[in-house]
């Protein structure tokens, strides 16, 4: 396991770690961080040979047009999740949320130039209960798209991208559990129930909760605090 005591202690007032990779640009982040193969840009339907795109951006540069297309793309496939679940189908809400500055999307576009988005993921290196995490937000395709291995494949970007940020140690995230298809999705991958996920619990005056949800997650093995011990081990030889 990485451990933090051999790399340099960060001083009072520095920025996290994970505030520095978030304040970077798109570019910098993809080369740094999503690392992906020089054609991850395109994509082929493996059934209809159809071509499509995909594309990584922050929140702050998603025009709004496509901020809306996603939108429209989680009320068309979760809205039936939503609607009954203790959050509610709360467009406003969740049109702020997906503009958190932090968030960056990779969209799927059909292949005719500046296709619409038929897909997308989003996703958020951040702080969960203290722990450092890939966050994914959204993840979401279009019916034609679902069952073709790209959920597979969008979801693969956040565990390079877990693997590529230091202290990082996971990939989170949020399903409701009336979702069981997307939950068998999440398990086959390697998802499991996070240790944070909330428990049914008493309340005042006899009242129970019972989570509607699940936080689930996923190890990974971090290659940035590997190569930092690796240079710690080695600047210490060389000292001793
Ligand atoms: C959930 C979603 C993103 C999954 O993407 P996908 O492209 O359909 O999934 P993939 O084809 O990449 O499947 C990946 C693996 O999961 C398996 N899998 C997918 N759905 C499954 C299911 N319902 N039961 C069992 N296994 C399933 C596949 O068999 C595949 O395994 P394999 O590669 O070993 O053959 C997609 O179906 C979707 O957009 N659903 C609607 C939106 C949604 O529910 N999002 C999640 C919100 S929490």
């Amino acid at each position: 396991m990485a451990t933090t005591s051999k790399r340099q202690k960060r001083k009072r007032g520095e920025p996290t770690p994970i505030e520095l990779v978030n304040k970077k640009d798109d570019a910098q982040f993809i080369a740094d961080h999503l690392r992906p193969s020089p054609d991850w840009n395109k994509w082929t339907h493996p059934k209809t040979q159809e071509a499509y795109s995909l594309s990584l951006v922050g929140a702050p540069r998603l025009s709004e047009a496509d901020l809306e297309t996603c939108l429209a793309l989680v009320e068309e496939t979760s809205r039936a999740d939503y609607e009954p679940s203790s959050m509610g189908w709360k467009p406003g809400q969740k049109r702020a949320e997906m503009k958190s500055p932090e968030l960056r999307y990779v969209l799927v576009r059909d292949g005719k130039g500046e296709g619409g988005i038929r897909g997308f993921t989003s996703l958020m290196p951040t702080y969960e209960e203290g722990q450092p995490v890939v966050y994914c937000y959204e993840i979401h395709l279009k019916p034609e798209l679902q069952g073709t291995g790209l959920g597979r494949q969008l979801l693969g970007y956040h565990e390079q991208v877990a693997r590529h940020t230091p202290t990082v140690g996971k990939v989170m995230l949020t399903c409701f559990l009336s979702n069981e298809r997307a939950l068998a999705f999440y398990r086959r991958l390697g998802f499991e129930k996070d240790e944070i996920s909330p428990e049914p619990r008493k309340l005042r005056f006899g009242k129970v909760f019972v989570p509607d949800y699940v936080i689930m997650s996923k190890g990974v093995v971090n290659v940035v605090d590997a190569d930092a011990d690796a240079d710690a081990d080695a600047g210490a030889d060389v000292a001793s």
